[in-house]
């Protein structure tokens, strides 16, 4: 079948790890489903993995795609939960020792089909399109992860984003706004920091700028090139919700001024089948939509690839069969 896959890891250049080609159908265990895929969307989590980085060497050649949306052999519409983890684990399924996402153990959705267990596989609301729901199992469930059961705001505080254009980025933004938030947001450029405004930040900043007060909360998934910035931004008692670290981690953490302030700093990594699900409502519901900034045929992954790369975001890249 067709997919768009990495053939071995490539830690300086992701990209000569990127073949687009033919990869062998997939075999269905008993209590999976195999989906067709109709988008998929694009994550940093892809260029990781083309890196080498959270994935073993023997796993590859690998196909890339941790989330999407398809549909099942009797017609049923369905959005991915990429974290597949103990059939018999109760709970959070992101505490799981054993979970893995897509693409780091088992084959991902950029392809033909992808295989995922039955329970993976959620309802799409009818209110969102293919290329909508493909943006909401990473992304957007860590966004929705990171402020509705992460942070503790309340509408009516502050919460500053680091980062503008990106997946997570425009996720917690958009929800933010929806959520009754006051809504602050530093972007590289301007015309990132104008695309911020558009989708409901209530002031932007140039990255690192003084702001006119401190916030409640930040939402982190930059790293070291914002951390001293997100630390300095809180008030005290605030909380730092952080997810990922794309410009490396920050080896001084600030630590006075974490104890001093009694800041406190809480890791999120994606979410449980639960939040994706409550995350789809309330997108339908409120009429939420994921602000998708470039749209593709799978033939051109690499276009999207190169866009990531160049840190040209400006919002979510969309895959399509
Ligand atoms: N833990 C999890 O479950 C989880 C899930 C999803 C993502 N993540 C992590 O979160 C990060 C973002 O993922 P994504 O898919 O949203 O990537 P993305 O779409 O490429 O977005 C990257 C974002 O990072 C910002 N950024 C990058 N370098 C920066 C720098 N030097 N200074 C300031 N801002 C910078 C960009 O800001 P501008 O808009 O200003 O360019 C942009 O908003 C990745 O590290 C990813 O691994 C983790």
């Amino acid at each position: 079948m067709f997919a768009v896959y990495a053939t071995a890891p490539s830690p300086d250049d992701p990209l000569a790890a990127l073949e687009i080609g033919d990869r062998p159908e997939p075999e269905v265990p008993d209590g999976w489903v195999a989906v067709s895929v109709k988008a998929a969307s694009l994550n940093m989590h892809d260029l990781w993995t083309l890196r080498g980085v959270g994935i073993k060497a023997e796993r590859f050649p690998m196909i890339l795609g941790c989330d999407g949306a398809g549909v099942l052999a009797d017609g049923t519409e369905v959005v991915l939960h990429s974290v597949i983890g103990d059939p018999a684990w109760a709970g959070d399924e992101t505490l799981d020792p054993t979970r893995t996402l897509l693409t780091e153990k088992h084959q991902g959705s950029f392809a033909d089909t992808v295989i995922v267990p039955a329970r993976n596989a959620l309802p799409k609301p009818e209110g969102l399109s293919f290329a909508e729901a493909a943006c909401m199992g990473t992304a957007w469930l860590t966004a929705y992860r990171m402020l509705f059961v992460k942070s503790g705001l309340r509408p009516g505080q502050t919460m500053l984003v680091q980062g503008a254009s990106g997946g997570v980025s425009t996720a917690l933004i958009e929800l933010g706004k929806a959520a009754g938030l006051r809504v602050w947001v530093t972007g590289r450029t301007e015309e990132k920091r104008a695309l911020a405004t558009e989708l409901g930040a209530h002031a932007v900043f140039e990255s690192g700028a003084r702001l006119p007060e401190k916030v409640d909360g930040v939402f982190e998934t930059v790293g070291k090139a914002t951390w001293s910035h997100s630390m300095r931004a809180l008030k005290p008692g605030g909380i730092i919700v952080v997810s990922g670290s794309t410009s490396g981690p920050d080896p001084s953490a600030d630590l006075q001024r974490l104890f001093f302030l009694q800041l406190r700093v809480v890791g999120s990594t994606m979410g449980t089948r639960d939040e994706l699900a409550d995350l789809l409502r309330f997108c339908d519901t409120a009429g939420i939509k994921p602000r998708i900034g470039a749209e593709m045929p799978f033939k051109q992954a690499r276009d999207g690839f190169q866009q990531m790369l160049d840190g040209e975001t400006a919002g979510k890249i969309v895959f399509t069969g």
